[in-house]
């Protein structure tokens, strides 16, 4: 564990003393991500480029013997509990009830087969939420986390992203893919996480030591059941099956190349059209992405961040002004290797690649610009890629 680590870590046995009145049975830390290359690829069954950030969530739980699972969400001041099992689906939560995570991972788990015990839980966190930085997902594997150990059974990270993904398509309502609960749970320190949403194979690929990312909140904030997030899924699906009538080998809009939209791109409405030239545009330069890592290329790989945030802004129309001005500020920074936002868009964080030396003029150029149109300064930090999801500590069951 890293010195911040270790203290949130204490700060969290300690909480959960004073609070439940036990000692933690088990203590978790479930990271965020960044996701550089590969916007909205996951449920295309496209490719994708995510790694964990530092910002955590902490979550340390003692199990109870009435099956009650009792929340304490120290950073939101609210308290909820739910009875296991808990088996209706409950698709209450469009708007957001943070509580509808845990409930949906238990209801997840238990479709599965698994048995789950009730739990005493207290939850610390430092990842800003509805901020495209996978604040749900990190929530979903910490609970997930803790009932493996809690119940003696083990996943392996696939079907602990999956089950992180049943929770938002059937439980929360969201429509989204895999990668961040796999990329909460698969990451290791200072790699990206080359995934194949289709096949499920993925390679460690790392980011040259000198570099930083760094992390710039637009202060708008939205959260992904209530955006217009699911309608980007159901475009694409729509986009599918008119390009099916021309191909019909394809399955999803990953399947589609360049040369086959440039000459069958006509038969799309031109909404559908800029959606499909996102997604197989974004496949070409996820994939050119891994390849620039690969050889050590940050420079190429930046230039790639950048086509896709633009490609995101223009066709797949999920920025907003206040990302479009951070990005632009940051991509004339020297020493700025790209920049695009974050998650699924809508708002939430501007997420940049930058040479460590560099990272001081980044920001006084970010506050400089964003001062100026927006009159106020938008918080920053700046992290490394880290270890994904992990059991932090087990202790005999009191
Ligand atoms: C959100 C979703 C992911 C993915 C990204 C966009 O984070 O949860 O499944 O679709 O948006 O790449």
């Amino acid at each position: 564990m890293s010195t911040l680590q270790s203290t949130k870590f204490e700060q969290v046995q300690h909480i959960f003393r004073e609070l439940v009145g036990r000692e933690t049975a088990v203590t978790v830390r479930a990271p965020g991500r960044v996701n550089l290359l590969g916007a909205h690829l996951d449920y295309n069954e496209g490719w994708v480029l995510p790694g964990a950030i530092e910002p955590s969530v902490w979550l340390a739980a003692a199990p109870t013997t009435d099956n009650r699972v009792t929340v304490r969400a120290l950073n939101l001041g609210e308290t909820a509990a739910f009875q296991l099992p808990h088996l209706e689906l409950f698709a209450s939560s469009v708007g957001g009830n943070w509580v509808n995570y845990p409930m949906g991972v238990a209801w997840a788990l238990q479709k599965a087969g698994y048995d789950l015990v009730g739990m005493d839980v207290v939850l610390v966190s430092d990842l800003p939420q509805a901020a495209g930085l996978s604040s749900s997902a990190a929530v979903e594997m910490a609970f997930l986390l803790a009932w493996e150990t809690l119940c003696g059974f083990e996943l392996d990270n696939l079907s602990r992203a999956h089950i992180g993904q049943k929770t938002e398509n059937a439980y929360v309502g969201v429509g989204s893919g895999m990668m961040d609960q796999f990329a909460c749970v698969a990451s290791q320190a200072n790699q990206l996480i080359y995934l194949d949403c289709r096949t499920f194979s993925h390679e460690l690929l790392p980011l040259p030591s000198d570099t930083a990312v760094v992390l710039v909140d637009s202060g708008v904030r939205r959260r992904l059941a209530s955006s217009h997030y699911n309608d980007r899924p159901a475009e694409c699906r729509e986009a599918t099956a008119v390009l099916q009538q021309h191909l019909p080998h394809i399955k999803t809009l990953r399947d589609v190349s360049l040369d086959e939209l440039e000459l069958l791109g006509h038969h799309l409405p031109e909404t559908l059209r800029k959606r499909t030239a996102h997604v197989v545009g974004e496949c070409a330069r996820t994939n050119s992405g891994a390849a620039a890592l690969r050889q050590g290329d940050v420079a190429a790989f930046g230039r790639l961040m950048r086509q896709s945030h633009i490609s995101s802004r223009d066709n797949y129309e999920n920025s907003t002004p206040e990302l479009d001005l951070l990005a632009a500020t940051a991509w004339a920074v020297p020493g700025c290797y790209g920049a695009r936002f974050a998650g699924g868009g809508f708002g939430g964080f501007m997420q940049i690649l930058v040479a460590e030396t560099a990272v001081p003029q980044l920001i006084e150029s970010i506050n400089e610009a964003f001062g100026q149109e927006y009159g106020r300064i938008p918080p920053s930090l700046v992290t490394k890629l880290t270890d994904g999801a992990k059991v932090v500590s087990v202790s005999d069951v009191p």
